[in-house]
């Protein structure tokens, strides 16, 4: 993984006038559970760095499925995963995380239907996981990062001082989704949008390794019945409370 130093502000320094936050947050939870929402803002208004796992998985798939490997190939995508050059590249001007692939930034084809549709093969194979957690623990040995994940809090970064899993029910989500694809123009029915959810909710949770679950010390937010600036808050609040 390559680092980018971007706009961090140098380590130790606080940024505006919050208590001494804790260097690493770990935000875990399902599918559309307002992860990336929260965590974007939260980066920014910290000066962290933002780290979404779910893109390192995507880009994995997002490989497998170009160069025609079967994602149900155990050892072919391991290999995959193994080999690849999945590099974590400066945010984009809004913030968002980006990713690149052999030097190319993929970031934007990482959303596809396909991929959606073909990431939770990918994501439940062993070999897999332990390639993507040794990346990811490296990176969260710098410190100063929000990470983006299912089994952060729970498998990656078991010592993480700060622990919170976002929920909601699966009609909200399928909801927000619903107006996030609508708001970028790649609007589709909510029905098709629920049951998608539906299956990648159930395989992230049924799956042997890593299963979706919170951390026992995490702190579970239930987010159905409050504003994103609501549940930034709770975030932070929680943030600033660790030890
Ligand atoms: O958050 P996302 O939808 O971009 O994640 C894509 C897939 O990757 C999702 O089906 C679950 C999986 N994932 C995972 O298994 N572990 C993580 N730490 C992050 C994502």
């Amino acid at each position: 993984m390559t680092n980018d130093e971007g706009t961090r502000p140098p380590p130790g320094e606080n940024t505006g006038n919050l208590p001494a936050l804790a260097p690493v947050i770990a935000i875990d939870g399902p599918v559309a559970s307002g992860k990336t929402a929260v965590g974007l803002n939260l980066a920014r208004d910290l000066g962290y760095r933002l780290v979404d796992t779910g893109m390192m998985y995507r880009a994995v798939t997002w490989l497998a499925l170009k160069r025609g490997i079967d994602v149900e190939d155990a050892d072919a995508v391991t290999a995959l995963a193994e080999s690849a050059r999945i590099d974590l590249g400066p945010p984009a001007a809004d913030g968002t995380p980006t990713i690149s692939i052999d030097d190319i930034d993929v970031t934007r084809e990482l959303r596809a239907p396909e991929v959606d549709r073909s990431v939770s093969f990918v994501s439940r194979l062993p070999g897999v996981r332990r390639a993507m957690v040794e990346r990811q623990r490296s990176l969260a040995r710098e410190g100063r990062l929000i990470m983006l994940g299912r089994d952060i809090g729970s498998v990656v970064l078991p010592d993480a001082p700060v622990k919170v899993y976002l929920d909601a029910s699966p009609d909200e989500r399928a909801r927000r989704r619903h107006s996030e694809l609508a708001a970028s123009g790649n609007g589709r029915p909510l029905d098709d949008i629920k049951r998608e959810l539906d299956q990648r909710d159930e395989m992230d949770r049924q799956r042997h390794v890593s299963p979706l679950r919170p951390a026992d010390d995490a702190v579970v937010i239930d987010t159905d019945n409050l504003t994103l600036e609501e549940v930034i808050e709770r975030v932070r609040s929680v943030a600033g409370a660790a030890p």
